[in-house]
């Protein structure tokens, strides 16, 4: 087959208007956006709590800001998804779930990722720089996870002595 310039243009029109009408379809695809209650606030000193809101809560909690761009697919797949798998590996509104050992290792991997600088994920502060955290933020999670550490020590203080 030669192909001329009307040739082009009839094939560029017609995988424009396929792309525009898969676009249009995909809305249609169920994405769930939903809130769960909040069962029980994260333990944590207000300011503790502060950081957390505005770097982890959308991901982490059950009280998700869903922006504008979350509406639209196929980005709305992959906010919900970061959403979902989120609260599956820590929930900071279900905290009064977890055990005390479980509530414990939460509070140092918090800052465990944080140190790494895993958490937030990378993209996320550049669409919410709230998120961006400072060497206070840092050092207030630091101190947290640190108070998690003693309360270990003195549960193993306390079994030793039976
Ligand atoms: C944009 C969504 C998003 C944000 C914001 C976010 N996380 Fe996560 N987080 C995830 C996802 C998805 C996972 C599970 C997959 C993974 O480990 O990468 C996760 C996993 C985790 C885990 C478990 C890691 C493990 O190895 O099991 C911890 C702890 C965590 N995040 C802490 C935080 C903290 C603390 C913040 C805020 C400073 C934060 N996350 C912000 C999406 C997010």
């Amino acid at each position: 087959m030669r192909l001329n310039r009307r040739k082009i243009q009839r094939v560029v029109k017609a995988v424009l208007l396929g792309l525009g009408v898969a676009l249009v379809l995909v809305q249609f695809v169920p994405v769930d956006r939903t809130n769960p209650p909040v069962e029980t606030r994260v333990d944590a000193p207000a300011d503790v709590v502060a950081v957390l809101e505005r770097a982890c809560y959308d991901c982490h909690s059950n009280e998700t800001v869903w922006p504008a761009y979350s509406r639209v697919a196929p980005v709305s797949w992959l906010v919900a998804y970061d959403v979902h798998e989120g609260r599956e590996a820590v929930n900071y509104s279900t905290w009064g779930r977890y055990s005390a050992e479980d509530r414990a290792k939460f509070r140092k991997e918090t800052w465990e990722e944080v140190e790494e600088g895993e958490m937030p994920l990378k993209l996320y502060p550049l669409l919410h720089p709230d998120a961006r955290l400072t060497d206070a933020d840092r050092e207030l999670l630091r101190a947290w996870a640190a108070g998690a550490e003693e309360y270990e020590d003195s549960e193993h203080e306390d079994e030793s002595e039976h």
